[in-house]
């Protein structure tokens, strides 16, 4: 119709890697403010987004980026803990994130939850590029604030120069053990084809501009097509967490990635017994620049258009799932819209069969992911759910016939108190782990052991 507006969105870029990698850390720098000050024990406590303008990213980018190459709005960040599962990021179809920064701190290189982000990037086909952190900490590093690598690398030793190439080179071969071509982003020609380092330090700045250089380019030359949107259409979007907000009850924080939701939409939601349908009852925003998170007193705003976080209060959302898709109601068909959110539901793809393991994990692409790497494994799944490990999950997992197959594997979730004393009396085994892999291989080895 002639009312549809068609803009271009902001992309919407996770930063991914292993625990202290400084993927905190590096948002800050980008943000300058002091996120990572402020958090206990320097772990980031919940999944926060970030919106950052295109005209500060030209800012910090300096020379490397002018804005009048780019049509984009910006970047919008969202920073995933390294003990949460960031397949929470998802959404019809796959990635929730149109392209990707995987955080390798250089002298720890590759780590269980490195090799879990590679692996749901390469299923999710989400492009990516390395930052490859912690510069400064190499041995000999002379601090260049604020400047670009190239700049700061040719003001260092022979030396240093050296022990740096070294790592980054190591970080190239895991790449390639894990069948990606890399190299150092300014020798990448295509970005499609081969994977882009960027040498970073989260702590003096160095080597920022670049990153966010690459990042816009990527956006910009790659994905334009997929973010012409119709930003006042009805909004869709993801589950980010399902949180109490003071004054608010329970409440979605929730990445909306195409149209608008406003403070008086009705709104249906993937819930844990099927869609839930609610009036929004206030849309809380937090300023560009800052983070749901952080934020302590939220701004209430009328609507929030694609691509951006919000915080939505409404009744009912108790058994709204991490994960779920979210449709802005509207004028539309309420039924079809319904049946859109019950299909969305159920392509989340968990194969159940008669005989085999409890799956329980956080969230639904934490339960999606982990049931592949099963399936890959061919270990069959009985039941796969989310939400905490209950008595009924023991009385599930003991009718398994196969002594192996009497096992509930818990992925981020809380085991309750009698589902931990029934499941030792009736000879179930519990695997709890936050890392997915580590999480199968700790009942792979239950297995051997068994059949030993
Ligand atoms: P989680 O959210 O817990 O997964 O960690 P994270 O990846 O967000 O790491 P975070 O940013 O919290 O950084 C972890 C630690 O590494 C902090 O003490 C940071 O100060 C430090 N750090 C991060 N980046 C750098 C860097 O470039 N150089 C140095 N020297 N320290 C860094
Ligand atoms: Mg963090």
């Amino acid at each position: 119709t002639t009312e549809t507006e068609h803009t271009l969105r902001t992309p919407i870029v996770a930063v991914l890697g292993h625990v202290d990698h400084g993927k905190t850390s590096l948002l800050d720098r980008i943000r300058g403010s002091a996120v990572t000050a402020g958090e206990s024990g320097a772990i980031t406590q919940h999944i926060g987004a970030t919106a950052v303008p295109l005209d500060v990213i030209s800012n910090i980018a300096g020379e490397l980026v002018d804005p009048t190459d780019f049509d984009l709005p910006g970047l919008l960040f969202i920073d995933t803990p390294g003990h949460h599962s960031f397949s929470t990021l998802r959404s019809r179809g796959g990635a929730l994130a149109d392209i990707a920064i995987l955080v390798v701190d250089v002298n720890d290189g590759f780590q269980p939850q490195t090799l879990e982000a590679i692996d749901i990037l390469k299923r999710t086909q989400t492009p990516f590029i390395v930052a490859a952190n912690k510069i400064d900490t190499i041995a000999g590093w002379n601090p260049n604030e604020n400047m670009p690598v190239q700049q700061t690398m040719d003001a260092q030793s022979e030396r240093v120069v050296s022990r740096v190439n070294e790592k980054l080179y190591e970080l190239i071969g895991e790449l390639s053990d894990n069948g990606f071509s890399a190299d150092m982003y300014w020798r990448v020609q295509n970005f499609q084809a081969n994977i882009g380092v960027v040498p970073v330090s989260a702590e003096t700045g160095e080597g920022i501009p670049d990153l966010l250089t690459v990042m816009m380019g990527l956006s910009q030359r790659y994905m334009k097509a997929e973010m012409e949107i119709d930003a006042t259409g009805p909004g869709v979007g993801t589950v980010l967490e399902v949180k109490d907000t003071q004054g608010f009850g329970t409440t979605l924080d929730a990445i909306i990635y195409d149209g608008t939701i406003r403070a008086d939409d009705t709104i249906v939601v993937g819930g844990l017994q099927g869609p839930i349908v609610t009036d929004v009852r206030a849309l809380l925003r937090p300023r560009p620049l800052e983070e749901i998170r952080t934020e302590k007193q939220f701004e209430q705003v009328d609507a929030v258009a694609a691509a951006d976080g919000v915080k939505i209060a409404a009744p009912d959302l108790d058994d709204a799932i991490a994960g779920a898709p979210i449709r802005v109601l509207r004028d539309r068909d309420r039924a079809e819209v319904i049946a859109e959110v019950e299909e969305e539901l159920s392509e989340i793809e968990v194969t159940t069969q008669e005989e085999g393991v409890v799956v329980k994990a956080d969230t639904l692409g934490s339960l999606e992911a982990i049931s592949s790497t099963l399936e890959e494994e061919e270990i069959p799944i009985m039941r796969a759910e989310v939400g905490a490990v209950a008595p009924r999950d023991v009385r599930v997992a003991e009718t398994a016939n196969e002594p192996t197959h009497r096992a509930i594997l818990a992925f981020s979730v809380e085991v309750l108190d009698d589902a931990r004393r029934l499941a030792e009396q009736e000879g179930v085994t519990l695997f709890e782990d936050d890392v997915i892999y580590q999480l199968v291989e700790g009942y792979d080895d239950h297995v051997t052991e068994i059949e030993e």
